[in-house]
């Protein structure tokens, strides 16, 4: 008997299925790429997650987590979670397509008694969408004979075991029994269920993803706003943050990601300040532009000149290159002309060593805060290897210069300085 299904093994999925089988529940992960399902089969996590590949392995020597590429074996749970990828059109709209093709798939082999968990990011009015869905195809009374529920996934990568156990899991039911059963679900992990509607577990979900795009753009608006006025935008950052209660502005980077690029676009649908969450987004989509601009203006033209770009993960020590900004800031370097060299100790796409990337390179970019960027170590191989005036980019403040551009003499003593 197998107590709950997964549907969809991503980065969401698979530590969520290797949890729930480390309670001691029956667990059947479905997914169907089969590149997928052979890694987990041979015990190897597909991704870096802290932690889940100790858990796979323990978790594998237990039984307790059975694989399949078919949707349909799903519904031998009683709980089946989807945790499948929702991307935007570009268009201003939910790409609903996996979603509608696994409640297809589930339709013929649903039965009184099934709960149905939407774990993906959704956008307003998408889980009373499935609940209406299982109602005119199969004229279930939701809420009574099957449950629908949104448990929105709200978990940092990198942090999943740590945070699914803590973080308040917020369960939107739809009808009466939904979120009771589905609140019964979760509450294996230990964090406090909290209860509201359908809908307002969908606009929680994005609004925690919209306030935290929002909080980026404004120190990255204000990291162009200091270049056109000749200022230095950590120090402002530093003047507005500084002993004063009401600051806390954050501090720029690239901004990106597989969530916060796109799950502002599932409110943006049905806006009622058309266009403000579009600008934000716009600020976010033009920091590569931005720094291509500003290398430009020191440097001059960058045809055949040598750029080293460091990180092409959209985050910090992770190996996720998906919705990135590094790949855009290459292609923009490329449109110049430049010699790219792109390196990136953590991901998967096949780059080049640190070394080879740095030598004889006129600009050196730091894309990706990794640790790995943040040593003074780094500073070395740039002065040994890199031409004598080379240009150091780091709009994260990595290495800790406070420059987001700066020459490798002027960080060797500000670091000298630091020493
Ligand atoms: N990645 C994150 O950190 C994160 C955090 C919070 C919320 N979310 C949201 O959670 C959802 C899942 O994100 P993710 O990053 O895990 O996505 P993902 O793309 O890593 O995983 C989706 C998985 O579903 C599988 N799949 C697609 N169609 C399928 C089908 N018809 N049948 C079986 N399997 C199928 C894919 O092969 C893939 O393995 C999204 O809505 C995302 O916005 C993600």
């Amino acid at each position: 008997m197998t107590d709950v299904s997964i549907i969809g093994l991503g980065r969401v999925g698979l530590p969520l299925a290797l949890s729930f089988a480390d309670r001691g529940l029956s667990v059947l992960g479905v997914d169907k790429d089969p590149e997928r399902l052979a890694a987990v089969r041979a015990g190897t996590m597909p991704f870096k997650e802290t932690g889940t590949q100790e858990l796979l392995e323990r978790v594998a020597a237990t039984g307790r987590l059975e694989l399949s590429d078919r949707v349909e074996d799903a519904a031998h749970a009683q709980d089946i979670v989807i945790t499948l990828g929702t991307p935007s059109f570009s268009h201003i709209e939910i790409d609903l397509r996996d979603i509608r093709a696994v409640l297809d798939a589930l339709l013929p082999v649903l039965r009184p008694g099934h709960a149905l968990v939407l774990r993906s990011t959704v956008g307003p009015g998408t889980t009373d969408f499935v609940a209406g869905y299982l109602a005119k195809h199969r004229g279930f009374a939701v809420g009574q004979d099957v449950f629908v529920a949104h448990a929105p996934e709200r978990i940092a990568e990198g942090r999943f075991l740590e945070e699914i156990g803590t973080l308040p899991c917020i369960v939107g039911g739809v009808g009466e029994g939904s979120g009771e059963r589905v609140g019964r679900l979760f509450a294996r992990f230990g964090a406090p269920i909290v209860q509201t509607t359908p809908v307002q577990a969908e606009l929680a979900k994005i609004w925690t993803n919209i306030l935290r795009y929002a909080t980026f753009a404004l120190p990255n608006l204000l990291m162009m706003d200091c270049e056109q006025h000749g200022a230095n935008v950590f120090e402002v950052i530093d003047l507005i943050n500084r002993d004063y209660p009401r600051g806390g502005i954050a501090l720029p980077g690239m901004t990106a990601g597989t969530c916060l690029r796109k799950d502002f676009a599932f409110s943006e649908e049905r806006s009622n300040a058309p266009g403000m969450l579009l600008a934000v987004s716009r600020v976010n989509e033009s920091v590569p532009r931005f720094l291509v601009d500003g290398i430009k203006r020191r440097v001059g033209p960058l045809a055949e000149r040598k750029v080293a770009v460091l990180g092409l993960s959209f985050k910090r020590d992770s190996d996720d290159e998906r919705d990135s900004l590094s790949p855009k800031l290459v292609r923009l370097l490329e449109r110049e002309l430049a010699d790219v060299a792109v390196h990136d100790p953590h991901v998967h796409t096949p780059n080049q060593p640190l070394d080879d990337a740095l030598r004889g390179a006129d600009v050196v970019v730091i894309a990706t805060n990794h640790t790995e960027f943040s040593r003074p170590e780094l500073l070395r191989r740039v002065a040994e290897l890199a031409t004598r005036d080379c240009l150091v980019v780091d709009p994260w403040n990595a290495l800790g210069a406070a420059q987001v551009f700066t020459y490798t003499a002027e960080l060797a003593l500000l670091a000298g300085a630091r020493a």
